[in-house]
């Protein structure tokens, strides 16, 4: 954050690098934009290869304001790698008094996952890691605090799955999860409503928590205050969307699509997509699928064949394309449901449109996030670890048909809940007016 102590009326300008992946992008610019209305000057760093992408379609729509207090700023190759190398040294090695610039960590992923990453020393301490085989999958963790009752060992991070516990990505994850609580203060996309138990324990390591989230529900909430309009749902993204699939949702009754997609990273085996394919079909639940170019496993072409073959085969029950418009989708009339990784910002998503989820986790704080749906929340069910066609169709019938009132009413009932705390006085909407006022006191 640069400083300015010879005027006090210009604004704060605020650096903001995401890890450059679409579901840290997507929630970081949301960040951003927020920050922007605020009246705060930013620079957005992106990395070389998103950089390279959003050259063919940046995503935003034509009138986004990106001159003023907003811009992306987007650096030539040289000129990034010296900013990455420099902005590495002051937000991993540098100590922030020292330099006198205020650092504050927006952690993307979920607050639980992030407290279970935080807690994973004390997992082995207690010789609750390594895990002993699959019998043990389903025993209880006992030492995350707030989460003793329902956190398995097969909801840990996949990462915890290995018999080495000293596995570099989970000594890599759990330093950096440490050293997040070191900063000046956390940003999380969450809201207290949500995971106001965690909030608490993690505030017992860093004071300054501030829970805005869910983000992109915010953002819509502040720029209607503004301009009077929604967000836009189709910005923010590195693939071309293919919005054709919203022509095809309108043909549909209401609640009697589920959607199925699993994010931006994930990738399918050929097998596990055809027993996903065939759990959908015999469900007789319409579905909408997203397959992103070369995520389905196999030899040579392979997976695109697969893809068209099972297309071809079941083309008027569903419709299938390489990238959705997702958060529309989500709000379409005529989805009841969506099959999910449960990546973090889908959940949210899922969580503010009130679509009940039916949860298939991949890796990351997915596995953790499935677990909180399904059994804190009970907004979902839980598919983890099994890929069959029959336990897809039975999920799909539950969630789309046999269960459906009950699912219906517990997803909205949280949607009502979530969209209330980023409105006018609820707890996300005050968190980041607190934020904005904390970064104008910090920059003077
Ligand atoms: C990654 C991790 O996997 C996730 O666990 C972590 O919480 C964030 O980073 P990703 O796997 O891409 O993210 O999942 P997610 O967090 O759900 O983000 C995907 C984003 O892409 C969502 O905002 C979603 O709306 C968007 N999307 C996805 C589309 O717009 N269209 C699609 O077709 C699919």
């Amino acid at each position: 954050m640069e400083q300015d102590r010879s005027s006090q009326s210009r604004p704060p300008h605020v650096l903001v690098f995401p890890f450059p992946l679409q579901g840290h992008i997507n929630s970081m610019i949301k960040l951003a934009e927020l920050l922007a209305i605020a009246g705060f000057k930013l620079t957005f760093l992106n990395s070389h290869h998103n950089h390279e992408r959003l050259t063919i379609t940046d995503g935003l729509p034509l009138d986004h304001p990106r001159s003023g207090n907003w811009f992306l700023d987007m650096l030539e190759d040289t000129m990034e790698l010296k900013m990455k190398e420099s902005l590495r040294e002051v937000i991993v090695n540098s100590s922030p008094p020292e330099l006198g610039i205020p650092i504050i960590i927006f952690r993307t992923s979920s607050p639980r996952s992030f407290w279970v990453s935080y807690s994973i020393p004390d997992i082995i301490q207690a010789g609750e890691l390594p895990i002993n085989g699959s019998e043990d999958m389903d025993r209880l963790i006992t030492t995350v605090p707030g989460m003793e009752t329902y956190l398995r060992c097969r909801d840990l991070p996949t990462f915890c799955r290995k018999l080495d516990i000293e596995d570099s990505i989970m000594k890599l994850v759990v330093k950096q999860t440490r050293k997040s609580l070191q900063a000046d203060a956390l940003i999380l996309n969450t809201a207290e409503e949500l995971d106001g138990p965690i909030l608490s324990q993690i505030r017992t390591k860093c004071p300054r928590v501030y829970a805005v989230g869910p983000l992109h529900a915010q953002l819509n909430t502040r720029l209607n205050a503004k301009h009077g309009e929604s967000y836009d749902h189709f910005s923010n993204t590195l693939w071309e969307v293919d919005k054709s699939c919203i022509f095809w949702l309108n043909k549909q009754p209401n609640r009697s699509v589920i959607y199925v997609s699993f994010g931006s990273i994930t990738s399918t085996s050929r097998e596990q997509l055809v027993e996903l394919w065939y759990g959908l079909l015999n469900s007789k639940t319409k579905f909408l699928l997203v397959v992103r170019p070369n995520s389905v496993i196999g030899k040579d072409g392979e997976g695109e064949d697969v893809v068209m073959e099972l297309m071809e085969k079941s083309k008027d029950r569903s419709y299938i394309v390489n990238w959705a418009p997702q958060e529309a989708v989500l709000n379409h009339p005529a989805v009841g449901g969506f099959f999910t990784h449960n990546g973090w910002n889908s959940t949210l998503e899922s969580i503010v449109a009130g679509v009940p989820m039916i949860c298939w986790p991949y890796f990351a704080d997915q596995h953790v996030n499935s677990r909180v749906v399904s059994e804190v929340w009970k907004i979902g069910l839980d598919m983890k670890d099994v890929c069959d066609r029959k336990i897809v169709e039975k999920m799909v019938n539950d969630v789309m048909v046999d269960r459906k009132e009950e699912f219906a009413k517990s997803a909205y009932e949280m949607a009502k809940v979530t969209n209330q705390c980023v409105n006018v006085g609820g707890s996300s909407y005050s968190n980041l007016d607190c934020l904005v006022e904390d970064i104008r006191i910090m920059s003077l």
